[in-house]
């Protein structure tokens, strides 16, 4: 798998593209590893050890084939991030959301969030969803991509996951 890894003698192609349910299992891989790094020391390293890649392939797969829609960005057909959306579960700050938003770690900074981001933002407002929402946990250092592309702190709230009290902050693109 290394020589797979971005290194200075090679410039990939990198593409953003629609996800299909074939994508199921790819993306399950990427959510899941995504997750273990980003919220290694604020979820119970208990909890994250649990997730399975399995279940999330089928959540996937029936979220791709029921509606759902996603972006997926490839490197050579390869899968390294993910991000998808949909209406705003506060429609106060906004219409629409994006729900989920991983690269992998090893193809962060190099434009695929951005990328990423843009592709829902604007399938958003093709939804008639515009009016932007995010929510971020606020121990998250992701926290300051959303800043760098012009998010506004608008909100904030406690959730629980697995048993853990856990602040989030909301930032938002107005119309
Ligand atoms: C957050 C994340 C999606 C960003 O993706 P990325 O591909 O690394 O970001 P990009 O390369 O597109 O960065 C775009 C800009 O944001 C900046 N940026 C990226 N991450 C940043 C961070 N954590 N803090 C501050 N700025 C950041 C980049 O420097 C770049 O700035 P530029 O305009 O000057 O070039 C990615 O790091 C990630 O998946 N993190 C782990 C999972 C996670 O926490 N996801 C968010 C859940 S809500």
């Amino acid at each position: 798998m290394k020589e797979w890894l971005p290194s200075a003698n090679w410039d990939p192609v990198l593409t953003v593209r629609r996800a299909v349910p074939a994508d199921a299992r790819a993306i399950a891989r990427t959510y899941v590893d995504c997750w273990r790094r980003a919220y290694a020391g604020i979820l119970p390293a208990s909890y994250l050890a649990g997730l399975s890649y399995e279940a999330f392939e089928r959540h996937w797969k029936r979220t791709l084939s029921t509606g759902g829609w996603a972006f997926v960005s490839e490197v050579e057909g390869r899968i390294v991030g993910v991000a998808s959306g949909g209406r705003s579960r506060r429609p106060r700050l906004g219409r629409g959301e994006i729900y989920v938003l991983y690269v992998d770690e090893n193809w962060q900074g190099r434009g695929i969030g951005r990328c990423l981001f843009d592709a829902c933002h604007y399938e958003l407002a093709v939804r008639r969803c515009s009016g932007l929402v995010v929510w971020v946990l606020a121990a998250n250092p992701a926290r300051g991509f959303y800043e760098r592309l012009g998010g506004v702190l608008a909100d904030e709230n406690t959730l629980e996951i697995a048993g853990v009290p856990l602040r989030e902050v909301a930032y938002v693109w107005p119309d």
